[in-house]
């Protein structure tokens, strides 16, 4: 079965990529630059422009599409909201009317930024967005767009993404950690930070139950648990055993262009029950990118910048 990723090259697509030619899928890709994967069929293409998009999808006669592909900086989005409508909401468009007319299902990825973080309890699918950002705003137009379009299309919707191919959090906070005593992270967001390779696997093993795909429905998938950005920072320095205080601040505190929900929280249970799909425990997925990433990083950061960790270390 030969399955279309779009946003290929990206830090989700990168691990779909490879989840799936591990499971002898055939892949293709498509993304704005040039291919970063052999075994793979690519087309380099925009998105935003409708005809290309068109052509490129009916040339590579995908069975299944699964749409990664978008402008994912949230405070880039903010300062840029025509190029965020543009490739996330349009782009999207261009995907479903390209997978409509070959005939294959398609899966819109996500984000937990389409609801407001005003929720006390877990986020279900049938809870009412309410975006706070034009990046949360772009995604939900092109989910709506999705539900009234696609012939047979599901909306995944994930959080707090993180893995070895892209820049992320866990990443931006070990780098900032080489070159500081102390770290200010805000503590009043609450959310399930999710190993792109985790969700990569549960995407492919939803994937293999497409005899069932048709219609359009929203699912929640992240690995479980919760945590805030500053427990999570405090995770990373721990493990690099560096001397580097970690406080917390309030959102408030740091000024960013974008607001961000305080509550990310979802409710899993509906793929759980339908496909009996669930992940890890995030704690448990960050053990795991630790070890086979950042901990290497760690070391390359430190021989490369000697530093007060590397002293505090020794000591
Ligand atoms: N990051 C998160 O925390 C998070 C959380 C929840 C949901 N999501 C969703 O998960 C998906 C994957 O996120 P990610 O963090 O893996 O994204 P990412 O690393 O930023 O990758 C996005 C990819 O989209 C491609 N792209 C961007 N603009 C394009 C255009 N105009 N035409 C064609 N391709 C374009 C880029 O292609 P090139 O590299 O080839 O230029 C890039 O590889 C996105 O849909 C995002 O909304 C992300």
């Amino acid at each position: 079965m030969k399955i279309l990723v779009t946003g290929s090259n990206g830090m989700l697509g990168s691990d779909l990529v490879q989840e799936l030619l591990a499971q002898s899928y055939e892949v293709c890709g498509l993304g704005k630059s040039r291919n970063r994967h052999s075994r793979i069929s690519y087309v380099q293409a925009d998105i935003t422009n409708r005809q290309s998009v068109l052509e490129s999808v009916s040339r590579l006669k995908p069975a299944i599409v699964i749409h990664t592909a978008a402008f994912t900086d949230v405070d880039g989005c903010e300062q840029d909201s025509n190029r965020a409508f543009s490739v996330n909401t349009e782009g999207t468009k261009h995907v479903v009317e390209a997978s409509n007319a070959c005939g294959a299902p398609l899966f819109l990825i996500s984000t937990d930024y389409v609801f407001d973080g005003e929720k006390k309890g877990l986020y279900r699918e049938n809870d009412t967005p309410k975006p706070i950002s034009v990046y949360g705003r772009s995604k939900y137009e092109a989910e709506e767009f999705l539900k009234s379009h696609c012939r047979s299309g599901w909306i995944i919707r994930s959080s707090w993404l993180y893995g070895e191919n892209g820049k992320n959090f866990f990443r931006t906070i070990l780098q900032t950690a080489t070159k500081t005593r102390k770290l200010r992270v805000v503590n009043d967001q609450r959310g399930a930070p999710t190993y792109t390779k985790d969700l990569a696997k549960g995407l492919r093993m939803l994937v293999e139950k497409s005899n069932r795909i048709s219609g359009c429905r929203v699912y929640h998938l992240a690995n479980t648990g919760t945590t805030t950005w500053f427990d999570a920072a405090r995770k990373v320095v721990s493990q690099a055993g560096w001397p580097v205080e970690v406080e917390a601040i309030s959102s408030q505190d740091l000024k960013r262009p974008a607001k961000r929900p305080m509550n990310c929280a979802f409710d899993m249970s509906k793929i759980k029950t339908d496909f009996n799909i669930e992940l890890r425990s995030w704690e448990e997925a960050f053990a795991d990118y630790w070890t086979e990433s950042l901990e290497k990083e760690s070391h390359v950061l430190i021989a490369s910048k000697p530093s007060a960790q590397a002293e505090g270390k020794k000591g």
